[in-house]
Formats: structure tokens, sequence, C-alpha cells
């Protein structure tokens, strides 16, 4: 099975939760990444089913729309009842690394509101401890040298990703070589510099569920503590 496969695989077991539990005012939270835009793939077909959708980037906004899923603002409703989306890490108490896609500021904010955070995943980003993958981190673009030596004092080596600009108009460092064996207090030492709009720790509002994708089919994890 490749990873692809493993994706489709927990798209369609998160569709498979979901359905029995849509409401006609239902709202969904929608992520980032190509799981993500599986998981929309597949709920073109459960469009009649719930109200509509909050999207975690602009992306996702119009892949939802393509398939003519109501798309609102997050001003707009008064509650998001389940937030669909991947991962780059996860670890056993379900405390993830996000932002791979340049989305996390918007997906900590969804995630935030959401009633229920069902992280959907393939195997290969269950790990023991986060960090190695590279940590990404959302800075207003006058702090980003700032940021980035700040980061190095905590012991990290940012990267500043080229060429890209989030949603918001800011720049992200990923931050290499960087063990997290302490989400929760990393999380909030990284919002502490001045600078920071978000970091892809999401420890402080870890995923409520995980279905993670194996050759032996789909798992279904809570968080262990
Ligand atoms: C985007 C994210 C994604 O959820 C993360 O990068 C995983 O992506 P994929 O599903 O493509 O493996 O955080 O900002």
């Amino acid at each position: 099975m490749t990873q692809d496969d493993l994706k489709r695989a927990v798209a369609a077991a998160a569709l498979d939760y979901l359905r029995p539990k849509l409401q006609n005012d239902t709202v969904l939270g929608i992520g980032t990444g190509s799981t993500a835009d599986l998981f929309i793939d597949g709920l073109a077909a459960l469009r009649g089913l719930f109200n509509g959708a909050v999207a975690s980037s602009e992306t996702s906004a119009r892949r939802l729309r393509d398939h003519e899923i109501t798309v609102y603002d997050l001003n707009a409703v008064n509650q998001v009842d389940f937030y669909i989306d991947g991962a780059d890490e996860s670890n056993r108490a379900l405390q993830l690394i996000k932002g791979g896609g340049a989305a996390l500021t918007r997906e900590k904010i969804v995630a935030a509101v959401a009633d229920q955070f069902i992280c959907i995943a393939d195997e290969s980003k269950l790990v023991h401890t986060l960090g190695a993958f590279p940590l990404p981190v959302e800075v207003i673009p006058m702090a980003r040298s700032h940021v980035a030596r700040e980061l190095v004092k905590l012991g990290g080596d940012p990267v500043y990703r080229e060429g890209v600009a989030t949603d918001n108009g800011n720049v992200i460092l990923d931050v290499h070589n960087f063990a997290i064996p302490q989400p929760l207090a990393t999380e909030q030492q990284i919002n502490n510099i001045t600078g920071v709009v978000a970091n892809g720790i999401f420890a402080l509002r870890p995923a409520d569920l995980l279905l993670l994708g194996t050759p032996e089919g789909v798992r279904t994890l809570r968080p262990e503590h």
C-alpha cells in the first residue's frame, strides 16, 4: 500500500465516522493538505446532509466551493462541530506538528473553535517525540531575523521558507534539529516571542481523535496521558 492509499483510507474512515453525526445545522471545519483534499473530495457526496464548512486556507475554501459546499467565514458561524485535518506529526497524546502547507495559523484558529478535532493521517506521522519534522513558525515579515535569533537561543536551526507567503501575508520559518519533548511548554515559549503569529505545535489544543492509516487498516487513537 502506498502512502496515498493510506491517506485515502483515513479520509474515507473520517467520512464514515461523521456521516451518522451530521445534522442540518452542522458546520464542519476543514483543514489543508493532501489528506484534507481527499476528505473534501469525499465530502461532496454528503453535501446535502450538513449546513456548510469553514476552511483553514484559501486553497481548501476553493476546493470546497468547487464541490458546491457552502463555505462560511468563521465570524459568521456560532459553532464548528467537527474539525478534520491532517498533520505532519502526532505523538500518543495527539499533540501535533502542523503547518507543512503553511496554513498553521488558520488551522489553529479553526481547531480552537471546534468541539471535536479529528486528525487524519497515515502511519508515518505517528512519532514518539515531536520534532523530526521541521517545526513551522508563522512570522510577521519585519520580525523574521529577530524571531530566527530567538529560535536559535531555544536550540533550533530556523530556515526561511523561500518564496512562501501565508494566506495572512506573513512568512514561515521552519525550525530544524529541534526535538520537542515538552510540547505544551515549547508551544507557549515560541508564542511568547514578539513577531510570532503562531507556531505549528498543537499541544494547547491537541486532536481529540486520530484516525491513522496502516496497511492492516485504519486505527482509531484517543489521547494517551
Ligand atoms: C498544512 C498541514 C497539513 O495538515 C500537513 O502538512 C499534512 O499534510 P498532508 O496531508 O499533505 O500530509 O498542517 O498546513
